[in-house]
């Protein structure tokens, strides 16, 4: 019963709402938690300290984030798979549609915007998470101790040379405009599945998926400047 709705079109829009959803509460409270390297490196490095140390529940809550990772991937490109089967040859010309059915650029794009940030994904986990000082990468450069405290790692080194290179730092800024516009989409059309139809509230929530992306973006893109810049 449960394998037959997942399986329907209906229960697909519902897998990627739910977890959509999910991963974005992830997103803001890691752009969040970014944002603590403002206030020095210090407080940064204790609280991904502090994360880490929360042990099995720490674990359990990233074992839950690649579920819903993987359902919204894998979701997402059956989706999108079903949409291009009904409809094969593709439109000649797009037009907005406006209105109740919002077509817009970042309502078609959401395939592509999809993939290059699931790329993005493996690519940005090996480079910080799995990076020097991380589990299975044990680094002495990379850990530092504070007031005779016990040492702990110093992702904020890392993360400061990382976005010392233009690479590192545009890339970064390019892919988080793609955040943007997947985000500005996703909000929306999740809140739809989930049964907010009425047309009446589709202004409202296609705002609030359109600020809640731009305000995700914009927060994580303004670690990399601020470093890449020297303003931090
Ligand atoms: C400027 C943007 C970003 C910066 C500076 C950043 C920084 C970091 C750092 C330093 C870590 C390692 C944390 C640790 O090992 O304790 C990390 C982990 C991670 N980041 Fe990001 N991140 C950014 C954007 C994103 C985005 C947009 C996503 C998702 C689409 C994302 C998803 C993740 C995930 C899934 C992990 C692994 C979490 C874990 O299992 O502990 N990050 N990030």
């Amino acid at each position: 019963m449960l394998k037959k709705l997942i399986g329907s079109p209906v229960g697909k829009k519902l897998v990627t709402g739910v977890t959509g959803l999910g991963l974005v509460a992830f997103v803001l409270l890691h752009m969040v938690g970014n944002l603590a390297l403002l206030s020095g490196d210090q407080p940064y490095n204790e609280y991904a300290h502090f994360l880490t140390g929360l042990g099995p529940l720490f674990y359990a809550v990233e074992l839950g984030l690649v579920a819903f990772f993987l359902f919204h991937i894998v979701t997402g490109i059956k989706i999108w798979i079903g949409k291009r089967n009904a409809r094969p040859v593709g439109y000649d010309r797009y037009q907005t549609a406006g209105g109740p059915s919002r077509q817009t650029l970042a309502s078609r794009s959401m395939i592509i915007t999809g993939l290059i940030l699931m790329v993005f994904l493996v690519f940005h986990v090996i480079s910080f998470k799995f990076g020097p000082g991380g589990p299975g990468n044990a680094d002495a450069a990379y850990v530092v101790a504070y007031d005779g405290a016990e040492p702990i790692r110093d992702l904020a080194k890392l993360v400061r040379e990382k976005f010392s290179t233009p690479l590192y730092t545009f890339g970064y800024t390019a892919i988080m405009l793609l955040l943007i516009l997947h985000l500005r989409h996703g909000v929306w059309s999740a809140m739809q599945s989930l049964g907010a139809t009425k047309p009446s509230l589709t202004p409202a929530i296609y705002s609030v998926g359109g600020l809640l992306g731009a305000g995700i973006g914009i927060g994580f893109i303004f670690v990399p400047l601020a470093i890449y810049f020297n303003l931090i």
